[in-house]
C-alpha cells in the first residue's frame, strides 16, 4: 500500500470515533485532508467543526462543514490529527506544516485524540525528523542560541509565517528519550510560542492505516 493510500485508510479509520451531534477538532495536513473529505459525507451528522489552521478551515468550510470557535464550545469530545513522528509510547513530533500552536491547543481541549499516520511516521525514538518550535519573530536568534546550548541544530524556515503571524526554527540533531521532559524545558525559553512535541499531551489512540497501533 503506498503513503497516501495508508493515510486516507487511517483517515477513514478515525470516522468510527466520529458521533453523532459532536463538534470535531480537526488538525491540518494531507492525511487530516482525507478526514475532512470523509467527515464532509457526514456533515449533517455532527454540529461543526473547531479548525487548527485558515488551511483546514478553508478546507471545512468549502466542504460545507461548520467552523465553530473555541471560545464557544468549550471541551471537545474528540481531536484528529496527523503527525510527522510518533513512538511506542504515543508521543509526537507534530509541525511539520507549521500549525502546532493552534494544533496543541485544539488538542489540549479534547477529551480523546485521535492521530491518523501512515507506517513511515513510527519511530523508536523521536527526533529524526527535525522538531519543530514556533517562535516569536525578535526572539529567534535568542532562542536558537538556548537550543544550540541543549544540543540540538536549530534552521530557520526562512519565509514561513504561522496563522499567528510568528516564524518556525525546525531542531536538527536531537535523539528525544525522554520528550515529556525535553517539551516542559522548551517551553521555558523567552520567545518560544509553542514547541512540537505533543508528549505531556499526547495521542490517546494511534492509526496506522486502518490498524490501531498497539
Ligand atoms: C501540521 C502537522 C501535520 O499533522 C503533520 O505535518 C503531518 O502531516 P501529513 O498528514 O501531511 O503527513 O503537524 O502542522
Amino acid at each position: 500500500m503506498n503513503q497516501d493510500e495508508e493515510k486516507r485508510k487511517a483517515a477513514h479509520a478515525a470516522m468510527r470515533y466520529v458521533e453523532p451531534g459532536m463538534v470535531v477538532g480537526v488538525g491540518t495536513g494531507s492525511t487530516v485532508a482525507h478526514f475532512i473529505d470523509a467527515l464532509a459525507e457526514r456533515r449533517h451528522d455532527i454540529a461543526g467543526a473547531v479548525s487548527s489552521s485558515q488551511w483546514s478551515t478553508q478546507r471545512l468550510k468549502e466542504r460545507g462543514i461548520e467552523v465553530l470557535d473555541l471560545n464557544t464550545t468549550g471541551d471537545l469530545p474528540l481531536y484528529v490529527d496527523g503527525a510527522d513522528e510518533c513512538d511506542d509510547q504515543r508521543c509526537l513530533i507534530k509541525g511539520g506544516g507549521a500549525a502546532l500552536t493552534r494544533e496543541k491547543i485544539v488538542a489540549a481541549a479534547a477529551r480523546q485524540f485521535v492521530c491518523v499516520i501512515d507506517a513511515s511516521k513510527r519511530v523508536e525514538v523521536l527526533g529524526r525528523f527535525p522538531l519543530p518550535v514556533e517562535v516569536i519573530p525578535m526572539a529567534r536568534s535568542l532562542v536558537a542560541r538556548a537550543i544550540v546550548k541543549l544540543g540540538g541544530q536549530p534552521v530557520w524556515r526562512d519565509g514561513v509565517v504561522t496563522d499567528n503571524g510568528n516564524w518556525i526554527l525546525d531542531v536538527h540533531n536531537l535523539r528525544i528519550s525522554q520528550p515529556v521532559e525535553l517539551e516542559r524545558e522548551l517551553n521555558q525559553i523567552a520567545g518560544v510560542v509553542c514547541v512540537g512535541l505533543f508528549a505531556a499531551r499526547r495521542a490517546d489512540v494511534v492509526l496506522i492505516g486502518d490498524q490501531v497501533m498497539g
